[in-house]
């Protein structure tokens, strides 16, 4: 470095600055990355080195500084040019048309009038101010006049342009958008803080507006933010284009992201299927949003309808259905599961939320109560994020009531009175009776039942429940030995459909060592890894005694699910009811490795994104696993072929960018049937 002339390192300092802006413009705002981020860092490493050389050279703008600056005794007041205004909402299709009426009205309007619809962000509004291209200020919106002014934590934020790409910008442009964290990074910082035993964040926008907060902005250059930006403030001697859409269109170009969910629709009936779209797609979007938002597009008719109050007359959101929802803690039950999980689940009082009415929500385990705090009559926020099933997600403790008591955890199973133990370092307890338990015995027979494992047809719940409480079953080989009358004495059992069943009973017995290992329950043993362990082992024998090493030979075999089929094949109660069941007379075929005709996709790698409407993903991925294909997840390329189901996002453009085989769901689907797995 001493060898550099400053106008050696100046001449460097300019080249790597353009490129590692240009890049970051490809990262950020195109979401299609142009080189690894190994070399991006490499550049930006000379570049600090450089600067640290050198430091009269280090610009403004440079993209080193984004790894926050010394702490700030307290934000500044910063004066909004124009006020941050807020949205009207409307919660139903009613006050979507509504509004609609009340602007055309206004403004005298028959023809089609067509509105810019984006996605509500649910995360923190800023405003920043560029002049002459050059990132000068970012504020909050504070009450909407006056916010904070954040421009140093805002600067660490890589998405955030820190100059404006091109030379044709305003001399002074105020861009308005929202700082938001992407669900991943969520996860990712509230797993790093638990693990530290620090609290974490409730939600994502919590953890933008914390993030956002800091004093110290190297905390906030730690944090993963990003940026959307969705409108223009104040704007000197310049011409904007004359549609909100172009604007956004121009904002893309100076390098600011942009939602890519952006769309005009013609009218009020595009509104309306925007929305039916986007809510469609919100559980498998990377980051969180509350709704949408709708813009009349021509920016002369929104200034003709001006503003009132503290909402423009122009907009509206249409929000989804609130996610979370305030209600009281009842009481708390304990529930056991096929594997002796003991999980807590609260019992509320009834609420609606996230559209649909709750009246249980999952605990999952002590840890998980210890972490919340959260007493029996407590008033405690519920959330309930599409199908995912409602959690508490945290306890009003500042409005306790008095007669609140303590959640107890059983030390005995509440179903066999067993001792409940904790294995390991494992956050669960369990139950430690085994096939003792009831619980676990029905869950137990559920599972050997169930179509992908033995396939019975007509042994449900309802049967397997009465079975086992009237001790008629015990383990699943006493299955084999039920009579029609046995169980034509239960109820609802008529003699037609207790034949029936003996006959399904019976049939079951002809099975394949794949269905038989699933049907045992092995945890953390499904249909591929089961599929796996035979085809490698190829009998039951050699498989029952594989030792650990051996099991980890086989493909996806890790050292857990090793550990499972040891410890299964070591207690000598499973080994008892493997005989029972081959001496029922369970058989199967011998295993035969499958041909390469049956594995046609043997030796390729897939990917699948999105949602799938005919499957799950992981029916999806265990169909292709059958096939012979790795699947995995993420695209690179080596990928053959992503399979992109609606709300396909990053993964479907590299793979476009890659020239990777893309298929839609469709295709996926007949080429399946084809293959006889549908
Ligand atoms: S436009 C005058 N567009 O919603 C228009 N706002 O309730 C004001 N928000 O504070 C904002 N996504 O933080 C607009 N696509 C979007 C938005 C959006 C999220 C937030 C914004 C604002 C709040 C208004």
């Amino acid at each position: 470095m001493a060898k550099l002339s400053e106008k050696e390192a100046r001449a460097e300092i300019d080249a790597l600055s353009e490129k590692l802006h240009y890049h970051n413009y490809r990262y950020y705002t195109l979401d299609d990355p142009e080189i690894p981020d190994q070399e991006y860092d490499r550049m930006l490493r000379r570049l600090q080195d450089l600067e640290d050389g050198f430091p009269a050279l280090r610009r403004d703008d440079s993209p080193t500084r984004r790894v926050g600056a010394p702490p700030l005794e307290s934000f500044e007041e910063a004066r909004h040019i124009q006020p941050m205004l807020s949205l009207d909402n409307a919660f139903n299709d009613e006050e979507v048309r509504d509004f609609d009426r009340r602007v055309r009205e206004r403004l005298n309007w028959k023809k089609r009038l067509a509105y810019a619809c984006e996605p509500k962000l649910d995360g923190v509004a800023v405003s920043l101010v560029y002049r002459d291209g050059v990132l000068e200020r970012a504020a909050t919106r504070g009450d909407g006049r006056t916010g904070e002014n954040i421009t140093a934590n805002v600067r660490t934020i890589r998405a955030v342009p820190l100059r404006l790409r091109g030379d044709d910008y305003p001399p002074e442009v105020e861009v308005r958008g929202e700082i938001y964290m992407p669900r991943e990074g969520f996860e990712r910082l509230n797993r790093e803080a638990r693990e530290k035993g620090d609290k974490g964040f409730v939600n994502p926008r919590n953890a933008a507006a914390g993030s956002l907060r800091q004093l110290d902005s190297r905390i906030t250059a730690r944090r993963p933010l990003a940026i959307f930006a969705y409108g223009v403030g104040e704007v000197r001697d310049w011409t904007l284009p004359d549609r909100h859409s172009l604007v956004l269109e121009r904002l893309k170009d100076w390098g600011l992201p942009v939602n890519p969910l952006v769309e005009v629709a013609e009218d009020l009936a595009g509104c309306l299927d925007y929305y039916d779209r986007v809510a469609g797609r919100r559980d498998s979007l990377a980051y969180d949003i509350d709704g949408v938002v709708y813009k009349v597009d021509d920016l002369g008719l929104q200034r003709r309808l001006g503003t009132v109050a503290r909402a423009p007359r122009w907009a509206l959101a249409r929000k989804f259905p609130a996610e979370e929802a305030r209600t009281t803690l009842l009481d708390v039950e304990f529930q056991v599961g096929r594997t002796g999980a003991v999980t807590p689940v609260a019992r509320l009082e009834p609420v609606f939320v996230g559209g649909v009415t709750v009246s249980n929500a999952t605990l999952h385990n002590r840890d998980e109560i210890d972490r919340l705090g959260v007493r029996i009559g407590d008033s405690v926020i519920v959330r309930r994020a599409g199908d995912v099933i409602p959690q508490i997600v945290r306890a009003v403790v500042s409005e306790r009531p008095e007669n609140t008591r303590a959640i107890e955890f059983p030390d005995h199973c509440p179903v066999c009175g067993s001792p409940v133990e904790q294995a390991g370092d494992e956050a669960v307890m369990r139950c430690s009776g085994g096939l003792v338990c009831a619980a676990q015995r029905k869950e137990a027979l559920e599972h050997f039942a169930s179509r992908r494992a033995m396939d019975i047809d007509g042994l449900g719940e309802k049967i397997v429940d009465q079975l086992v409480e009237r001790e008629l079953v015990h383990s699943p080989a006493d299955l084999y030995h039920l009579s029609v009358e046995t169980l034509a004495g239960l109820e609802r059992m008529a003699e037609k459909s207790a034949q029936n069943l003996v006959d399904a009973i019976e049939d079951s017995k002809k099975t394949t060592l794949p269905r038989f290992l699933y049907a045992l329950g092995i945890r953390e043993v499904g249909e591929a890894t089961a599929r796996g362990l035979a085809n490698h082992f190829g009998t039951l024998e050699k498989l029952r005694d594989a030792t650990e090493e051996q099991l980890r030979a086989v493909a996806d075999v890790g050292p857990v699910v090793a550990h499972f089929v040891r410890e299964f094949f070591d207690s000598e109660d499973n080994l008892e009811v493997v005989s029972a069941l081959l001496e029922a007379g369970v058989h199967w075929p011998a295993v035969q490795p499958p041909s390469e005709a049956e594995q046609p996709l043997r030796g390729q790698t897939w990917v699948l994104t999105g949602s799938l409407d005919a499957m799950s993903r992981a029916e999806a991925k265990d169909r292709l696993q059958q096939l012979g294909a790795r699947v995995s997840g993420s695209v690179s390329a080596s990928t053959d072929v992503v399979v992109a189901g609606p709300g396909a996002g990053t993964k479907l453009k590299k793979a476009e960018s890659l020239d990777i085989e893309v298929w839609d769901e469709d295709k996926f689907t007949a080429f399946l049937s084809e293959k006889g797995l549908l």
